[in-house]
């Protein structure tokens, strides 16, 4: 019989956001009846694909085009966006922009092409859990920079900048942030490109909530410098509502000195085949005619996030700062003597009252503990439902 060992690699993988299902998974084969506010899919909620989306994969399904997509992804969605990119953030070209199976993707190619073992990436502390974990993957040391929860969890540049080492490549910016709904200023992003220039340093700008901003404050660094390369990450996901289409995009910017690593991406994407062709169609048609589906959406959410920012802060031992943008609040939890920590205050919330939050930690165990991540996406019923449990919870121990 074959024996043989997991990969170091693959055994450092690790993903909170989805580890927790697990166990909620147990207890519905139980048959207990879990509210899930762990997971960032809308269409897991009242949300649906806008229609025209759905028309057009399936129009292009129907006239056949399902053969293989250009590996650097369909040239008339690649036009589009660099358009919308150059219009919004700064001018490219359709040679600079490329499609990948999901944002997720993209993180997987670019450090495919940059890292080495023993590399350093700069990520935000909380922070989206891929970075990190592809980071490791590919041998690297992702180094958590802070950001501030007192400041409505804005970045400590400072602290960033005392982490720079010889060995580090570049900063990631989650802009807005998941988990903590934070949206930089632009201040603080020009202190930031100064740093890159200083320490020639690249960027990835990941801006997959970019249109989910509850104040019109998003900025772009890519619109604030033409000598910081910048790999804008965006896609349909989340503001186009199609999450389980797998399109999402990077954009080059200021990409001319680093070109060989423009031909690694490249190479990557060659080896990969394509992403898929008719969800490709269907991106098509989402940047073409869906906004107003988006500003009813970030309308819906707004109202939503404000909700949840004023019901968690009613509850004792509970207290968040406002959601600026994306889809996730992150409150704070005065564990005291009575939790361990925020993983066992989850999975206890879970067991004794039935609903799915993911523990802070699972974003940084340094910056994120002792906190939650929740969505705000469910009706606000639903929400109240749920918070309602939370308060019941917390005064019950
Ligand atoms: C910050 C961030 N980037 C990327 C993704 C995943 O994007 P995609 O569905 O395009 O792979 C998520 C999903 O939650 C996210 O929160």
């Amino acid at each position: 019989m074959i024996s043989l060992n997991v990969s170091e690699r693959s055994s450092t993988i690790s993903y909170a956001i989805r580890d927790v299902v697990e166990y909620a998974r147990k207890l519905e084969s139980k048959g207990d009846q879990i509210l899930k506010l762990n997971i960032g899919d809308p269409l897991k909620f009242d949300f649906n694909t806008p229609e025209p989306m759905v028309d057009a994969i399936i129009n292009a399904a129907k006239t056949n085009f399902n053969g293989y997509e250009d590996s650097l992804g369909n040239p008339e969605l690649r036009k589009i966006i660099a358009e919308r990119e150059s219009k919004n953030n700064g001018k490219i070209y359709f040679e600079d922009v490329v499609i990948t199976s999901g944002v997720t993707e993209g993180v997987q190619l670019v450090f495919g092409a940059t890292l080495e073992p023993g590399d350093e990436v700069l990520v935000p502390g909380p922070g989206y859990p891929t970075y990190t974990s592809y980071a490791t993957f590919f041998g690297a040391n992702p180094i958590t920079y802070r950001t501030i929860e007192s400041e409505n969890w804005n970045i400590d540049v400072e602290d960033l900048k005392s982490k720079i080492t010889n060995n580090t490549k570049c900063i990631v910016l989650i802009n807005p942030n998941n988990p903590t709904g934070a949206m930089y200023k632009k201040k603080c992003l020009e202190e930031i490109l100064d740093i890159a220039i200083d320490y020639d340093l690249f960027i990835i700008s990941d801006e997959i909530y970019d249109r989910i901003s509850f104040n019109n404050s998003f900025v772009s660094p890519a619109s604030m410098t033409d000598e910081v390369p910048i790999l804008t990450f965006n896609g349909i996901s989340k503001i186009y509502l199609a999450p389980g289409w797998r399109v999402g995009y990077m954009a080059f910017y200021n990409w001319d000195t680093l070109f060989e690593i423009k031909e690694g991406i490249m190479k990557e994407l060659r080896a990969r085949i394509a992403a898929n062709s008719i969800c490709q169609v269907g991106a098509i048609e989402a940047y073409k005619s869906c906004e107003k589906y988006v500003v009813e959406m970030v309308s819906k959410l707004k109202e939503r996030s404000e909700f949840a920012y004023k019901r968690l802060n009613e509850i004792p031992g509970i207290s968040t700062t406002k959601p600026m943008g994306g889809l996730y609040i992150f409150p704070k939890v005065e564990l005291e003597k009575r939790w361990k920590d925020d993983k066992e205050f989850v999975y206890e919330f879970l067991r004794m009252k039935k609903v799915l939050l993911v523990h802070g930690s699972g974003f940084c165990p340094v910056y994120g503990k002792d906190h939650f991540r929740s969505v705000f996406l469910p009706t606000i019923e639903v929400m109240e439902d749920a918070f309602t449990r939370l308060e019941e919870f917390m005064k019950a121990k």
